[in-house]
């Protein structure tokens, strides 16, 4: 590649107008529908508060050294993941365009997510039943709701919808990034502390905070409960998946790293928690603890909402949850976006245009409202939420657990455990020591090699589940071949 080129890249790069921009972006996708599906209900099954105390341990030795490392690649290289990559090893675009199909799968459905939410704020503050298999169904009547819901091809409407908000934020770039994230964030904030309050405030408050938090000490023996803490701070931290490369690609020369990392992961954990903490408390004042994950938060909870003002309680709970879910879904689509900028020269309005229209083909499967036979033979299944439950599987617990190994191996081994250094203390808001460099080249990867041999040992223990053998081979087979072709494509950077 010319000098010339680069020099034309350099100066055509856009860059964040604050730098409280950068931060408000990056906390925007930390902070997305992980903190609300996935981690209060981890806490609560994997030992509760003891548990915080791991994720917490892991996150300082594993998960922000990982988020460091990604903002240095970023701001360092001024490219996506891909061609940052590059410039390290050329094998390293290979690993890029590897994550960002993973990223292109996890964008995929996360925006159906995003899209149930906005289906149940919309009916949650009509009142209006949904009519389908269980018969008319409001958002309180569960499960009979959800099932309605995922058996009726409103979920696509709401991807429609979710897709044009987030086509229109992307179209604008960092502008459109930075003005949405500064307004959407506090607002989120309002809406969970008020929720926290409201929860503690009522008769059964204790009973969900012991639901939530009692300490199982035995798990503390539990090899899964730190491999899953590993895991879940990478999904949480938007880690390994090219999101905070894109982000940190912006940044201004010699732009603030250290503190950036340490903050946004900090404040992360501090909206999961308290996130944890008013939807157990309220859960619990309904009656309805227990289950996980999707369930909890589209059946259990809502169908506790047969309370006074639980129509605007629900209403606000799934708006914010639409919040969460959109300002985290445009770093996704901005880590992709910027790479086919960078790697073609397309203009961003052309990049945006075409991406988000493949990413929400890409979800319409995740969609589908069709009840067929389970080919592993689990009776009949809507597949949309069917090939949702598989593809999260594999995209969270091993895509992006590996990306980060790899990812962690070429910036500390073959770049440099010192260069990361330097470039974070070079305008760090405070300096790390000399022996950091060895949290980076070693402690850190060493604890991902770890969690991802529990994560494999797991996958094969778990025979007769969804984690049957055609299901990975499926995920890694596109992961391979697209990356493989995207690599070869050829660019101009
Ligand atoms: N951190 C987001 C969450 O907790 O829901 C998920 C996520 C967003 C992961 C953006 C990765 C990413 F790039």
């Amino acid at each position: 590649m010319g000098e010339e080129t680069s020099v034309e890249l350099e100066v055509a790069r856009e860059t964040w107008v604050t730098r409280m921009g950068f931060v408000f972006a990056v906390w925007g996708s930390m902070t997305g529908l992980g903190n609300v599906w996935n981690w209060p209900f981890k806490v609560s099954v994997l030992g509760g508060g003891p548990f915080v105390l791991i994720y917490l341990i892991m996150l300082l030795l594993v998960g922000i050294p990982v988020v460091l490392t990604e903002f240095v690649l970023g701001s360092t290289f001024r490219r996506g993941f891909p061609g940052a990559l590059k410039r390290i090893h050329p094998l390293g675009e290979f690993l890029g365009w590897f994550c960002l199909v993973n990223t292109a799968i996890l964008t995929a459905f996360y925006t159906v997510l995003i899209g149930y939410a906005a289906v149940y704020a919309g009916y949650a503050i009509t009142g209006l039943p949904l009519d389908g298999v269980m018969g008319p169904s409001t958002f309180t009547d569960q499960p009979g709701f959800f099932v309605n819901m995922l058996m009726s091809p409103i979920v696509l409407v709401g991807l429609i919808v979710v897709w044009l908000v987030v086509f229109i934020i992307d179209y604008f770039g960092t502008r459109g990034i930075e003005r949405s994230v500064m307004i959407l964030f506090p607002l989120m904030w309002i809406i969970i502390i008020f929720m926290a309050f409201w929860g503690l405030a009522q008769p059964n408050a204790y009973q969900g905070l012991d639901f939530y938090l009692n300490p199982d000490v035995e798990q503390f023996l539990n090899p899964n409960m730190w491999s899953t803490a590993v895991s879940l701070s990478f999904f949480k931290l938007s880690a390994g998946m090219g999101a905070l490369t894109a982000y940190a690609s912006y940044l201004p020369r010699r732009g603030e790293l250290t503190n950036s990392a340490v903050t946004t992961s900090l404040l992360d954990t501090t909206f999961a928690f308290t996130a944890g903490m008013a939807v157990f408390t309220i859960a619990a004042t309904a009656g309805f603890l227990g289950g996980g994950g999707v369930g909890f938060a589209f059946v259990a909870w809502p169908g506790g909402m047969v309370i006074p003002g639980g129509n605007i309680l629900g209403f606000v709970f799934f708006l914010m949850m639409v919040f969460l879910g959109v300002t985290s879904a445009i770093s996704l689509v901005e880590a992709i976006v910027t790479a086919v900028m960078d790697k073609f020269g397309w203009p961003r309005s052309k990049a945006v245009i075409v991406i988000t229209l493949i990413l929400f083909l890409g979800g319409v499967p995740f969609t589908l409202w069709m009840e067929l036979p389970d080919p592993m033979g689990a009776g009949d299944v809507v597949w949309g939420l069917y090939l949702l439950d598989i593809f999260d599987y594999y995209v969270e617990n091993f895509g992006l657990v590996l990306v980060t190994l790899f990812m962690m191996i070429i910036m500390a081994w073959v770049w440099g455990g010192a260069k990361i250094l330097d470039a974070a203390n070079e305008a760090g808001d405070f300096k790390l020591p000399s022996w950091y460099k060895w949290v980076v080249k070693v402690i850190s990867p060493v604890g991902i090699i770890i969690a991802l041999a529990f994560i494999i040992i797991n996958g094969f223990y778990a025979v007769g589940s969804i984690m049957e053998f055609t299901a990975p081979l499926i995920w890694i087979a596109i992961c391979i071949v697209f990356a493989a072709i995207l690599w070869r494509m050829k660019g101009v950077d």
